[in-house]
């Protein structure tokens, strides 16, 4: 009998099934009340009474582990076999990842690039670490001279080279015009640093896109056509533009654009603080000694240049109203723009 018992127990956790049906099988053969296991339970009475016990044990045994080899044979076929399978389809993506959305600054000066682009203008970069001439000398910031205290720089190292995060994104200019000659017309996006207190009206980085354009026989009018075709596309048709003299060692003259307020239409809300007017832009026409330090002839060629700061054009556009918010992450503030783009 014990013989017996372990010749099923080997032949039990020998045995392979291929689906779900032979399984079944399976437990038909061995573990139904006419199975093999049974079979042995019926047989036990004949068994001599010295060795009830250990038989006994032994069968018990013999059950448990025939149970439990048919029940993990049943598991591994309980996904595979599912009956669901042949209605669905395989080809569907899996549940939806949540995209996030764009960055409102990203929404706008893509929009910015768009309409520069359309214009002819196509896009330049530079380095964000920069050396001094690229940003100060070079757009004809002296040393020493009281211009450059209009930008509160962050300085990496000042010996040998002053090496230090740049400004503005008029050294895109440089670097573009040291190595190519006009006709250049390009649009130079990026991130800028200034030493400030971070507040809601100021930040230590922000981004701007730097204009550029240099031929022969380039006019203050035509940057006037450009910059307000531009202040047209972005803020609506109906929009006006208007220029005031200003000072930038890098422009002569020197100009900066007002855009009519598009809270009240022009007549004056505390938006606009009563004015009727909102600046967006620093421009004028590009200074000969900036021209000469690059390689390119004064007598020759002229141009314009103009910078805007991203978050001013995003303020205007979307009504935000303090600037850190553009650098906390916030995911509801981000989620806001989802529609915009
Ligand atoms: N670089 C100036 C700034 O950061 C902006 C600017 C003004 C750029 C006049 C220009 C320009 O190209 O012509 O404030």
């Amino acid at each position: 009998m014990l013989d017996k018992i372990k010749a099923l127990r080997e032949e039990i956790a020998s045995v392979v099934a291929s689906d779900k049906e032979e399984v079944e099988q399976l437990r038909i053969k061995y573990l139904s009340k006419k199975g093999a296991v049974s079979a042995l339970m019926a047989d036990f009475r004949n068994v001599p009474a010295e060795l009830k016990r250990e038989v006994g044990q032994k069968i018990n045994e013999l059950k448990t582990f025939a149970t439990d080899r048919i029940n993990s044979l049943k598991d591994s076929f309980a996904v595979a076999d599912d009956p669901g399978i042949a209605d669905m389809d395989l080809t569907r993506t899996a549940s939806p990842v949540a995209l996030g959305t764009r960055h409102p600054l990203s929404i706008v000066q893509n929009e910015m690039l768009r309409i520069f682009a359309g214009m002819g203008f196509t896009i330049a970069e530079g380095p964000e670490i920069e050396d001094d001439w690229h940003v100060f000398e070079s757009l004809n910031f002296p040393p020493d001279h009281p211009a450059r205290d209009m930008q509160d720089t962050f300085f990496i190292s000042r010996d040998p080279a002053d090496i230090l995060l740049r400004t503005h994104t008029s050294s895109v200019q440089t670097r573009v015009m040291e190595h190519a000659q006009p006709p250049i017309r390009i649009v130079c996006p990026g991130r800028v640093y200034r030493n400030e207190a971070i507040s809601a009206r100021a930040h230590c980085f922000f981004h701007q896109i730097e204009g550029l354009y240099i031929d022969k026989n380039v006019s203050f009018a035509d940057l006037r056509q450009v910059l307000l075709g531009f202040a047209r596309q972005m803020f609506g048709p109906e929009t006006k533009i208007r220029l005031r003299p200003s000072y930038f060692p890098f422009t002569e003259p020197s100009a900066e654009m007002d855009i009519s307020c598009d809270i009240c239409g022009g007549k004056g809300c505390a938006f606009c603080k009563g004015t009727g007017w909102v600046e967006i832009l620093g421009c004028g026409m590009v200074d000969p000694n900036v021209l000469k330090a690059c390689g390119i002839d004064p007598e020759v060629y002229s141009g314009y240049a103009f910078g805007m700061g991203i978050e001013r054009i995003t303020n205007l556009k979307y009504k935000v109203k303090d600037l850190r918010l553009f650098s906390e992450n916030d995911v509801r503030f981000l989620r806001e723009f989802e529609a915009a783009h």
